[in-house]
């Protein structure tokens, strides 16, 4: 296992808008899909809601100085379209994106770089109302909005990512219901994956109209195979196109993995071969650099017929499909349930190194653990258990850069506790721990522990 990172090597952390910000009314902000799904009864855990959140949005200043004074090189935070856009397409709310230009001064000032993403998964509500990611309407939409984003902030912002684990999105939110906004398509929701992927083209174009630099978020994760069966071999194959390289490989080589996903996406949006072929090649802009977010891997088998799977599956898939995702045995779990395999990060980082010949820059764009922590007696947060999740994952970064991959940085998820999505406040992520009832920020021994990791690798002589 490799320690050695080059000196250049950048760390940061990850936040998005909606899980942190809270102000949800504030400033003219609009309202946004994720604040129409959680105010339905039984959609999150405890019926928590993102209008309050971390609170960021009034007090982004203790927290740039919690970012500072880690020493991290980057943060990665997203802007929220509704904030800036509030109907999505249309007048520009100037409150909105004066608060963007705030934090972004208020980082350089920290010395820190801004990596904004544009959009983590908070649509506008009046875009949805128009069927928003199932329409090419949005893409254009997505474009516009990062013209008038890019155009006030690329004076100080060089780096861009476009869209965030355009994959969760569509299975969780279009897919299935599991996140907003719960459509429940089963396999038309795939739309969905497509016309993110457009948005993601005509923005790059945007954004280096501009003189930006471009890249985007996917979440990937080795498929592991329950058996060398060749059943099972098939099914995994087959569950890692869907999830993996359907929202890869238009981007990154230009076409969908195989004649069934084509066919599923030219069916589900309505587009003809001849008009698919021209919004390919708008999806495959060159990237200046392409972000990974990593968590764990996921292990499929095809489904033995009889066996009951309720209660058994790891990742929720739609009814009927031809692959079973199963536990993966013998490993740690975090509080929230996932498998903590730092292996598979490597394995992942060679895998796309692989399948794509031309494959940019890396970031590992998100890379963390959820832990029930608490504030303990003497004011400090013991959470030995996420150091090590940390530290080993860092370590599989280090073997992949070690073979001659271009990783450039990780970013650890998440620079505070937040809004993790259906599962509410329970998870916590942060590096910073957020008490629920007063706000109040406490660095745990992880915050620490990190901070120390980048002060010695600074001092590595590369
Ligand atoms: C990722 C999301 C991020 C966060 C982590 C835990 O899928 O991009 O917002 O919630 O999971």
């Amino acid at each position: 296992m490799s320690t050695h990172l080059p000196r250049h090597f950048r760390f940061g952390m990850s936040t998005a808008a909606i899980q942190i910000e809270g102000a949800s009314t504030e400033d003219g902000r609009g309202v946004s899909i994720w604040d129409t799904f959680a105010a339905q009864p039984g959609t999150t855990k405890n019926g928590d809601t993102p209008a309050v959140a971390a609170d960021h949005y009034h007090r982004y200043r203790d927290d740039v100085e919690d970012l500072r004074a880690s020493g991290i090189d980057d943060y990665r935070f997203s802007i929220a379209w509704p904030r800036v856009i509030p109907q999505g397409r249309g007048t520009v709310n100037p409150l909105g994106l004066d608060f963007y230009d705030r934090l972004v001064d208020a980082l350089l000032e920290a010395g820190i770089r801004p990596v904004p993403t544009l959009y983590h998964w908070d649509l506008p509500q009046p875009l949805q109302d128009e069927g928003g990611w199932l329409r090419r309407y949005t893409a254009e939409a997505f474009a516009e909005y990062t013209r008038v984003v890019v155009t006030r902030l690329g004076d100080r912002v060089e780096n861009w990512l476009t869209l965030n684990e355009m994959n969760v999105h569509t299975l969780y939110g279009h897919v299935l219901a599991d996140h907003a906004p719960a459509l429940g398509l089963g396999l038309e929701g795939f739309a969905a994956a497509h016309f993110q992927m457009l948005g993601h083209g005509l923005a790059v174009r945007e954004i280096h109209a501009l003189g930006g630099r471009a890249g985007i978020v996917g979440q990937h994760y080795p498929v592991i195979p329950a058996s060398d069966e060749p059943g099972d071999i098939e099914a995994a194959e087959m569950f890692a196109a869907l999830t993996n390289w359907t929202f890869a490989d238009p981007i990154l080589l230009g076409r969908y993995p195989d004649d069934t996903i084509t066919a599923l996406v030219t069916t589900t949006t309505g587009t003809t071969e001849a008009q698919l072929e021209r919004d390919l090649e708008t999806i495959a802009q060159p990237l200046d650099f392409y972000g990974i977010n990593y968590y764990e891997p996921v292990r499929i088998e095809a489904p033995r017929s009889g066996k009951d799977y309720s209660g058994v599956l790891e990742v929720d898939v739609p009814e009927g499909m031809p692959f079973s995702p199963v536990p993966i045995e013998n490993v740690p779990r975090t509080d929230f349930g996932w498998a903590v395999v730092p292996s598979a990060l490597t394995d992942i980082l060679r895998e796309m190194n692989t399948r794509y010949p031309v494959l940019p820059p890396i970031y590992i764009t998100e890379s963390g653990a959820s832990f029930h922590d608490e504030v303990t007696e003497d004011g400090s947060v013991h959470d030995p258990k996420r150091i090590d999740f940390l530290d080993a994952h860092i370590k599989a970064v280090a073997d992949a850069v070690a073979d001659g991959i271009d990783v450039r940085g990780y970013y650890v998820w998440s620079a505070l506790d937040n809004f993790e999505w259906a599962a509410g406040y329970h998870e916590r992520f942060g590096l910073v721990h957020v008490d629920r009832d007063t706000m109040r920020r406490t660095r745990k021994d992880s915050w620490y522990w990190y901070r120390e990791l980048i002060r010695t690798n600074k001092q590595a002589d590369d």
